[in-house]
């Protein structure tokens, strides 16, 4: 199995799972780990603001087993100010590594001064950076999109100073900042960042199938992959792409049926009653899609009222569709 060092972490495989808000939860993290492969899970992006005062037994972004480890808390932050306090609170949570998004286009975020925004303000985000830097010694690392428009100069730059303010790896998501995701990820371009830099590189987009992740690792020369709504939809995928490029162990046989259940389960038990519905409706709407008539699935549950409904309503779609085994 190849491991990669980042910073004073080493994870094994090179496997991380994307930070998803609404997804990349403490249910979702279990059954992947469960399922074996992932060497590095992520929360979904927490807001620098907020974390010194949050509860963590309370606060559903937080919530977590202390099972699920290696965990990388993501933050989203605007101020330079605001990440000493923050970061004080993630090494009370435990975090083994600290993300930044400087990637993230949505227009709320945008006008919190963080994500993608931040990202094109030069001095704010070396601020936040070299802050970030001194206030931990835990692995840190930042997740960007290519920037604004293909401009090889300015992403050298940026990415070269984001390497000398004392990152210790770099997540690549193979987009230009308005661009959906419908289109292609140019992982050529990761590629490029990964020539210009010293530390690892993760690449990010797309990469739904061991095929897409072979394809990713060969055309961007990345040291490993960071994989986002793949893993709501196959929370095996990191297990066989494990198997199939680093020669980690088979996979065992997979029931989807009993793997929805194990996600209901421990959503149930985690999460107070209000937190799950949203919740489900989410995951199943990925995880649909590994079953031809899946839209069925997804409606089904969207239209339900409770957990309780919902799980009734996939038992009774899985009675009908699920005889093929994995899909
Ligand atoms: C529902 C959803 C929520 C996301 N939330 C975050 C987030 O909190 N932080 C972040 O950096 N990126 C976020 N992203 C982007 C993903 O981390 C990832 O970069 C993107 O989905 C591309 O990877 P994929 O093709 O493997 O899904 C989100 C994406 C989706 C679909």
């Amino acid at each position: 199995m190849k491991a990669l060092p980042l910073g004073n972490l080493t994870i094994s495989p090179p496997l991380v799972l994307a930070p998803m808000v609404g997804v990349s939860h403490s249910a979702l993290r279990t059954i992947i780990q469960e399922l074996g492969g992932v060497g590095l899970l992520s929360t979904e992006m927490l807001s620098a603001r907020r974390l010194p005062s949050s509860n963590p037994a309370m606060d559903p972004f937080l919530i977590r087993s202390q099972a699920e480890q290696p965990l990388s808390y993501q933050m989203l932050v605007a101020s330079a100010a605001d990440v000493a306090p923050a970061m004080a609170a993630l090494h009370r949570l435990g975090a083994d590594a600290v993300d930044l998004n400087l990637g993230c286009p949505a227009p709320t975020i945008r006008r919190t001064g963080g994500g993608s925004k931040l990202a094109e303000e030069h001095d704010r985000v070396r601020q936040v950076v070299a802050a970030a830097r001194r206030a931990t010694t835990l692995p840190l690392s930042a997740k960007i999109r290519l920037g604004r428009e293909l401009n090889e100069e300015k992403l050298r730059n940026f990415c070269q100073m984001l390497e000398g303010e004392g990152l210790d790896y770099l997540t690549v998501h193979g987009r230009l900042h308005k661009e959906p995701f419908s289109r292609r990820p140019r992982w050529e371009w990761i590629g490029k960042v990964k020539e210009w830099l010293t530390i690892p590189v993760l690449a990010n987009g797309g990469i739904f199938s061991v095929a897409d992740a072979r394809q990713c690792l060969a055309t961007s020369g990345a040291d490993g992959l960071m994989i986002g709504r793949a893993a709501a939809r196959s929370p095996w995928l990191f297990a066989d792409i494990n198997h199939a490029l680093y020669g980690g162990p088979a996979p065992a046989l997979l029931d989807r049926p009993a793997l929805y259940r194990r996600f209901v389960a421990i959503l149930t038990e985690r999460f107070p009653p209000g937190r799950c519905l949203g919740r489900l409706k989410e995951f199943s709407h990925y995880f649909s899609s590994n079953y031809p008539f899946g839209h069925h699935l997804a409606m089904a549950v969207q239209r339900s009222e409770s957990v309780a409904e919902a799980l009734a309503a996939a038992e009774d779609f899985f009675a009908r569709h699920d005889h093929v085994g994995k899909g």
